[in-house]
């Protein structure tokens, strides 16, 4: 799943001046907005002394720890020390782990994944919302598996799983509701559940279902040339 761009947040829940904890795939993280306004996802816990970056200032050039000062920027380096270091502003190589965001459709998402962040598939719901749209967030006390089951047994008949976790519904042509289903793992046992509710053609066509497909044929090609250049260490042992 962390191939995968994945929502982390609502649009309206990140306001330009506060920072907003989240959880994804069981990492505790920060987001806030940097000076464009744009989204930036990093480490929860200063790379200093641990503080909860929770209580950190938004501020030009990135989120400020406010225990001893340091700056990090939207790829969560630290930019500028306490100015009660002697040298004053110095750049250093630590840093948290941070992740690269996206913004479109009323949600951020976040490539928690190796390499170099895949394009975001052209889904219609996010790059061309249509009129009558609603968007909804709620958290769920079981894993993800266990939400898709419950919430979306009813209409699994007539829906297209998109792997990993989104489960798209198509309403009847004549205009009835078409809904989107994104199941996001807060760690092995809670989840966020993304609703995109709207009434228009199919959420998801095809050649997207068939991009997914080849995305996780790559995973499992990675995994398995992995596992063989391990084994004959394995062996040795
Ligand atoms: S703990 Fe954050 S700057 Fe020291």
């Amino acid at each position: 799943m962390r191939r995968h761009w994945q929502p982390a947040a609502l649009s309206e829940e990140l306001t330009a001046d506060k920072p907003l904890p989240v959880t994804l795939f069981g990492e505790e993280l920060i987001l806030f907005r940097d000076d464009q306004g744009n989204p930036a996802l990093i480490g929860r816990y200063c790379a200093h002394q641990g503080v909860d970056m929770i209580y950190g200032r938004v501020e030009p050039g990135g989120i400020r720890c406010m225990y001893h000062g340091w700056l990090f920027d939207n790829c969560g380096k630290v930019v500028v020390r306490g100015d009660w270091l002697p040298g004053g502003e110095q750049r250093m190589s630590v840093g948290q782990p941070a992740y690269p965001c996206l913004e479109t459709g009323g949600v951020i998402l976040t490539y928690m994944g190796p390499g170099e962040a895949p394009a975001l598939p052209a889904y219609e719901f996010l790059v061309k919302p249509p009129a009558r749209f609603a968007l909804t967030k709620v958290r769920r006390d079981e894993n993800y598996l266990q939400g898709i089951l419950r919430a979306d047994k009813p209409a699994l008949n007539g829906a297209k799983f998109v792997m990993p976790n989104l489960v798209a519904h198509q309403g009847a042509p004549s205009g009835t509701e078409s809904w989107v289903r994104w199941h996001v793992p807060l760690d092995d046992n809670s989840h966020e559940e993304f609703t995109f509710r709207y009434f228009g053609e199919s959420p998801i066509a095809g050649g997207l279902l068939s991009a997914g497909y080849q995305v996780l044929l790559k995973a499992i090609d990675e995994i398995l040339t992995q596992r063989g250049s391990l084994e004959p260490a394995a062996k040795d042992l």
